[in-house]
């Protein structure tokens, strides 16, 4: 088993990482401070682990509760469920929720634990490659609007992250791409020779080779808690987080929640991303085609949906939580491995990157 640590003063957690991390409870019984808990999951993730979940909390209260499953429900609807059972169960302000499944549950159980009786403890069991890799780690929480992707939320750290490589045994392989698009992400932004390393690996990560993927988790979770901690509430450099992203909330939005999931999403951005850092002279085409190629490998998608106007990207993109002041910042790339978050690019420019993709 590894362990990282998120450096964030009074704030800090543990992530533990490995094929056991949940094998006799005693970790996650560690960062649980009161004797109430309550398992929040979906109705995928539930048949699968939540039983064997519940029976390592056997000194606790635990109460559970089974949320619809997809983007589609992370809305303050399916949110009020949470507040319900916690209500409805009588738990205090000593409580602990466990996040049990992937980032849906992550950001909502997050949310919930923020708002619950002004805050309590959580802690997150993340069980897609995506929620392993990014969205477990740093303290986002939050719910979608169907104006805009993520536009309620809190920042709000976990306790700890305990990450259980086997449940992505039972992970449909579309999922599986969806993870590699932010571990890409990370060598984009941030490490070049992770880059050159998951394009000599990616065909061992998309079948789950056990040593590949924990090693791609490690790293992927070093370089995102190494940021969270110099930017935890993303005054600067915590936007490079989300290199594609911009274009990718507006696709999700688009296309209504669900329907493209978010790691796809990310990919299609990340290709426009790394076209318009092309088209301003900042990555060599070379360098493009390179990263597209690891991009379309990974299995996501190299461009929008059909029929997605420059309209449709104005309007959504104009909502981005990176716009300040009215002004829409990206973040682009300059050279494989190094991001910059910028309002310097010509609109004529974006304009015809967008155009070029409809
Ligand atoms: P998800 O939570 O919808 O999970 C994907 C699907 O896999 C769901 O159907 C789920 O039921 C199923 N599932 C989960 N674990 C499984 C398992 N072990 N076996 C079989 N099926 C399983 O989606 P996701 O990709 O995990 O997360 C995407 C969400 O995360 C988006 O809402 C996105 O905005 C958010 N996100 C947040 C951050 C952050 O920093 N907070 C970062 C990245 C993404
Ligand atoms: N996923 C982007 C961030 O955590 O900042």
């Amino acid at each position: 088993m590894q362990c990282l640590n998120v450096d964030l003063a009074d704030r800090s957690y543990p992530i533990y990482i490995g094929a056991d991390v949940l094998s006799d409870g005693s970790l996650l019984q560690r960062h649980i401070a009161g004797r109430q808990v309550c398992i929040v999951t979906d109705d995928t993730v539930a048949p699968l682990y939540l039983e064997a979940l519940i029976q390592k909390l056997a000194d606790y209260r635990v109460s559970s509760v089974v949320l619809p499953t997809g983007e589609a429900y992370k809305n303050w609807a399916t949110l009020q469920q949470v507040f319900d059972a916690l209500l409805a169960d009588r738990h205090d302000r000593r409580t602990t929720l466990i996040a049990l499944g992937g980032g849906v549950i992550g950001d909502m159980t997050g949310f919930a634990a923020a708002c619950y009786q002004r805050g309590v403890d959580f802690i997150q069991v993340p069980t897609t490659l995506l929620s392993q890799v990014d969205s477990s780690v740093g303290g986002k929480t939050g719910i979608n609007h169907p104006a805009g992707k993520n536009m309620l939320g809190a920042f709000y750290q976990p306790k700890a992250v305990l990450i259980d490589t086997d449940s992505l045994h039972t992970l449909p392989a579309r999922e599986v791409s969806a993870g590699l698009a932010e571990i890409i992400k990370y060598g984009l932004i941030r490490d070049a020779g992770f880059l050159a390393w998951l394009e000599q690996n990616i065909t061992a990560l998309r079948s789950l080779d056990a040593t590949t993927v924990i090693h791609a988790i490690e790293r992927s979770c070093a370089i995102k808690a190494e940021v969270v901690a110099a930017d935890e509430r993303e005054g600067g450099v915590r936007a490079i987080l989300n290199l594609g992203h911009t274009f990718g909330h507006a696709i999700e939005a688009h296309q209504g929640y669900g329907n493209w999931l978010h790691g796809e999403a990310v990919g299609a951005g990340m290709v426009m991303a790394l076209d318009l850092s092309c088209r301003l002279g900042w990555v060599t085409d070379a360098e493009r085609q390179r990263a597209v190629a690891l991009i379309a490998a990974a299995g996501l998608p190299v461009a929008p949906p059909k029929g997605m106007r420059v309209a449709d990207f104005e309007q959504l993109m104009a909502v981005d939580k990176k716009v300040l002041d009215g002004q829409l910042r990206l973040v682009l790339l300059h050279g494989l491995g190094s991001a910059v978050v910028t309002a310097e690019f010509d609109a004529d420019v974006l304009r015809q990157c967008l155009l070029g993709f409809e």
